[in-house]
């Protein structure tokens, strides 16, 4: 592979170029690497290649002419990259896309960027090492260059060798191990010294998965994950969380066509979908609140026939899911009873359609780590103000900027809950 490197300070990959590895693909030609430096195409006894920045604003900015000279100098110049901190993030898979190509311009930019007009004039893909400031592009023409040239054929010894690592399959790797056996106290993990490759293996994957959990949650949504990596994920993160987080739906008091406090009764829609809802996420459990007796009296007609008459003997599932209803009077009662089971009372939090939020779903997240939340949804137009008295946060309203956001509050629990709780972020 050729690439021709753009840079002020070509010196800068003298030691990089000439070290292990890298060093040696470049020596036995695996890479061939070419300097251009744009200040050879200055004119005048200082050769400037900068200029004060139009607009104003602090330092200075690399100007086009002699890096548009220097750029065009370059015969054959495959794929350009500009290195740039506002640049597409560089990825492993980044990486591979370029190990593809038979050659890459590299511009190292310095100051405080180069002339964006360079972008126009040439097909140029901005490229960003990682989320902070290095002096310059170097420092990033460098990265690019060991992580692509590690991919290409006959740079590393065997090709499992890069397969294996982290980011190959969308996780993190696996801790690594070597002799002694032990060390100031601290022994390699007995199963890798087990000789059972099927053991070795699983132990690897979960802490692969353990791992990435801990460090690059955001590389999960991407990952190629097996029904026992997902099931393994969902035991290690999930458990303590989800369990302490209750749901409660409030008939009374809400609010009514005309803003007043009302009673409203209740579906039985409401009853199945958001106990299938707290099953699913395992969830602590769900509160239906009514002072209505009558009202009362139908929800525990339903939730018995489902829960063990014959709507249990028909449907397990929705027997099971019915396990977690509790059908309470008033709100005050729902934190009453999670006081007692639980040895304190709740952190509560109420929903929205409009008000302004007080919390994240993050943050819920973080509380319900520490203690047990009860989630407060209205029926009708809403949770009525004096709900707002025994509230402890707000959540902030789902889809509030687009102007229609009226959902059932069936959708509205399942959205709230998969955004605290959703698979892997
Ligand atoms: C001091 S930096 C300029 C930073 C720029 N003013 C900004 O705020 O994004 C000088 C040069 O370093 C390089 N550079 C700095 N941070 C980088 C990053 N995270 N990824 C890639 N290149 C970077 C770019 O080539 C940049 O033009």
């Amino acid at each position: 592979m050729d690439i021709a490197i753009v840079s002020l300070f070509p010196e800068f990959f003298s030691s990089v170029c000439s070290t292990a590895l890298l060093g040696r693909a470049i020596s036995k030609g695996i890479l061939n690497v070419t300097y251009h430096n744009p200040r050879e195409y200055a004119h005048g006894h200082r050769k400037n290649v900068d200029n004060i920045p139009y607009g104003g604003g602090v330092g200075m900015v690399l100007s086009i002419p002699e890096l548009d000279a220097c750029l065009s100098s370059i015969p054959e110049k495959g794929r350009i990259l500009l290195l740039s901190a506002s640049g597409k993030r560089f990825t492993q898979s980044y990486a591979k896309e370029l190990a593809q190509e038979e050659r890459l311009t590299l511009i190292c930019g310095r100051y405080e960027g180069v002339d964006a007009r360079i972008c126009e004039l040439y097909d140029i893909e901005e490229v960003s090492i990682g989320d902070f400031i290095v002096n310059g592009g170097e420092v990033g023409a460098a990265v690019i260059l060991e992580s692509v040239g590690r991919l290409l054929p006959s740079f590393m010894g065997k090709l499992e060798s890069s397969e294996e690592e982290s980011f190959s399959k969308g996780v993190l790797e696996y801790p690594h191990y070597t002799r002694p056996a032990s060390y100031k106290g601290y022994d390699v993990p007995e199963v890798l010294c087990s000789g059972n490759h099927g053991e070795i293996a699983r132990f690897r994957r979960e802490k692969q998965l353990e791992k990435t959990i801990e460090n690059r949650k955001d590389l999960l949504q991407n990952a190629i994950l097996s029904r026992e990596d997902r099931a393994y994920i969902e035991q290690i993160q999930y458990p303590r969380v989800s369990g302490n987080i209750y749901i409660g739906l409030v008939h009374y008091p809400v609010l009514g066509k005309n803003k007043k406090s009302i009673a409203v009764s209740l579906t039985n829609l409401d009853i199945h979908d958001i106990a299938r809802c707290t099953c699913t996420y395992g969830l602590g459990g769900y509160y239906i609140t009514t002072p209505i007796q009558a009202q009362q009296e139908l929800c525990n007609t339903i939730v018995e026939h489902w829960r063990e008459g014959l709507g249990a003997q028909h449907n397990k599932a929705r027997s099971k899911a019915m396990e977690c209803v509790y059908v309470v009077d008033t709100i005050e009662e729902a934190i009453e009873s999670l006081r007692q089971s639980t040895g304190t009372a709740p952190f509560v939090i109420a929903t929205s359609a409009s008000a302004i939020p007080t919390l994240s779903y993050c943050d819920v997240r973080d509380i319900a780590k520490e203690r047990v939340i009860l989630i407060l949804f209205g029926t009708s137009h809403g949770l009525a103000p004096e709900v707002y008295t025994l509230v402890d946060g707000i959540l902030p309203p789902i889809r509030y900027i687009g102007g229609y956001n009226h959902l059932s509050v069936r959708s509205a629990v399942s959205i709230t809950i998969d955004r605290i709780l959703g698979d892997y972020f």
